[in-house]
């Protein structure tokens, strides 16, 4: 068989080519389904976490309420609380439709009486809803978490928030599940 030079030299590149371009194809093909199974996975953690709400403190500060002993709330809730508002929450307060994005914070201090004055003590928990309608489905849109004392990332309702917080919150349907209103 004669054949030409030209002809022998293309198909010996072309083999070339196909050995060694295409395991490294496969190779980067695995590499970028693996990096995307990463990502899903930080998704789906975070599809399920509520973020810590960084910077609340700088948010609009909705009521405030001392729970004393006595109270039925007293073991879980007991101290003093004040409620902030992200803006996007704050619609929520004004049109009754709380819009995804939409945070609120319950910042539960310990309530210290001395010298006929309640001050504010250490935190007990930072609790917070964080409205995402579609990734909070099971919960009213809502996701609950509490952040325990100054931590945050010590969680303490993680996947509980149903039997931990949804049950009580339940009771305000009609409100899309939120109890506090914002004074003037
Ligand atoms: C037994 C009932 C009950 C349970 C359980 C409960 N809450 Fe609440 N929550 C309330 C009430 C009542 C208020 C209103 C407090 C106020 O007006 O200052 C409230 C208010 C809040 C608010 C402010 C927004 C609002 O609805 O007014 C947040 C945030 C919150 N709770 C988070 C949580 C989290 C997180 C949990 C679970 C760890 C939880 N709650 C469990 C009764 C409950």
């Amino acid at each position: 068989m004669n054949i030409p030079l030209r002809q022998l030299l293309t198909s010996e590149v072309l083999v070339n080519r196909k050995s060694r371009i295409f395991p490294l194809l496969a190779f980067a093909a695995l590499g970028f389904s693996v990096m995307a199974m990463a990502a899903s996975a930080i998704a789906d953690k975070a599809t399920v976490e509520v973020p810590y709400p960084e910077n609340y403190r700088a948010w609009t500060h909705v009521k405030s309420m001392v729970i004393e002993p006595g109270h039925a709330l007293h073991a879980t809730f007991g101290g003093i609380h004040h409620l902030y508002a992200n803006s996007k929450a704050i619609e929520g307060y004004r049109t009754g439709m709380w819009p995804d994005g939409a945070v609120i914070t319950f910042d539960l201090l310990e309530a210290v009486s001395a010298d006929h004055a309640v001050v504010e003590g250490k935190r007990k928990v930072l609790g917070v809803m964080h409205r995402d309608s579609k990734r909070f489905a099971s919960t009213g849109g809502w996701g609950f978490e509490g952040f325990v004392a100054d931590s945050k990332s010590q969680r303490a309702v993680g996947s509980n928030a149903a039997t931990a917080c949804f049950v009580c919150h339940q009771a305000r349907k009609p409100q899309q599940y939120v109890f506090s209103s914002l004074r003037p």
